[in-house]
């Protein structure tokens, strides 16, 4: 689930350095998603937060170690998928329709991503068995305990006002269609936000690309998939406010 496990060994050293160095008692994930970053960060306080209500229940299920779906039929998916569409989920629990939209879609993709079929895939040697639901699930069971003293709460990124933070903020990329709610994403909404909040805090972004008053301070070239096969690839960046208003040059 989430495709920050990936560059996660890469961008939270960078992170946490930013924490440790000005002494930050608050770390804040506003897109936090699959929470692959937030477990592995040291601070005080963590927060993360999510526009996406049926993830974070399944963030605060699974951080109680409370038992997750042993297995997510077709027919599971299928009638799940058919309640989040029409905006009718009274038969499920919020963390239920989380829990089968977020590892039991193809590539963690929520309801877009279709049903992950289990079954034989082509690597380099022959071929190897994958149960793509209980991989996710075996993740978040690992995961678990790492979440235990993060506070999860679904909101927009854009009801925040923080001072004196570390905010690392994962946006839906632009031109990819990952998750149901980033068609709406308004992006010169999103450059402002991260100005405004980067005269009173440390804030990261993870983009392809960003404005000029923006500077890139790492990048890598990372695998889309999760199927051995697909050699895709894409350039992950992380970036940093660069004006002399900002927190980090006027503190
Ligand atoms: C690229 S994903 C984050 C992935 C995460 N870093 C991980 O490793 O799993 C973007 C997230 O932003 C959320 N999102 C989209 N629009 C949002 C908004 N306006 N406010 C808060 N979250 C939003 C989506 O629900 C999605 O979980």
């Amino acid at each position: 689930m989430g495709s920050k496990s990936r560059i996660a060994k890469y961008i939270v050293p960078i992170i946490q350095r930013y924490i440790d160095e000005n002494n930050i008692d608050t770390y804040i994930e506003p897109f936090v998603g699959g929470a692959n970053i937030i477990d592995k960060i040291n601070c005080n306080i963590r927060i993360g937060s999510d526009l996406n209500k049926y993830l974070i229940a399944l963030l605060n299920h699974a951080k109680r170690e409370l038992p997750l779906y042993e297995s997510v039929s077709k027919e599971l998916y299928d009638k799940a998928r058919t309640a989040f569409n029409n905006g009718n989920t009274s038969e499920f629990e919020d963390w239920q329709i989380g829990n089968i939209g977020f590892l039991a879609s193809y590539n963690g993709r929520w309801f877009d991503g279709g049903w992950a079929k289990p079954g034989y895939e082509k690597t380099k040697n022959g071929q190897r068995y994958r149960d793509y639901y209980r991989e996710s699930k075996d993740n978040l069971l690992i995961q678990a305990p790492n979440l235990k003293d993060i506070i999860f709460n679904s909101c927009d990124y854009n009801e925040y006002e923080l001072f004196g933070c570390v905010i690392y903020c994962d946006p839906p990329y632009v031109n990819t269609k990952q998750y149901a709610n980033a068609t709406k994403f308004n992006y010169d909404e999103f450059w402002n936000t991260m100005r405004f909040w980067s005269q009173d805090n440390i804030v990261l972004v993870s983009e392809q690309s960003a404005p000029e008053d923006f500077k890139c301070i790492w990048e890598q070239e990372v695998s889309r998939s999760i199927k051995a096969t697909d050699k895709s690839k894409s350039t992950e960046k992380l970036f940093i406010y660069n004006c002399e208003d900002s927190y980090l040059k006027t503190k």
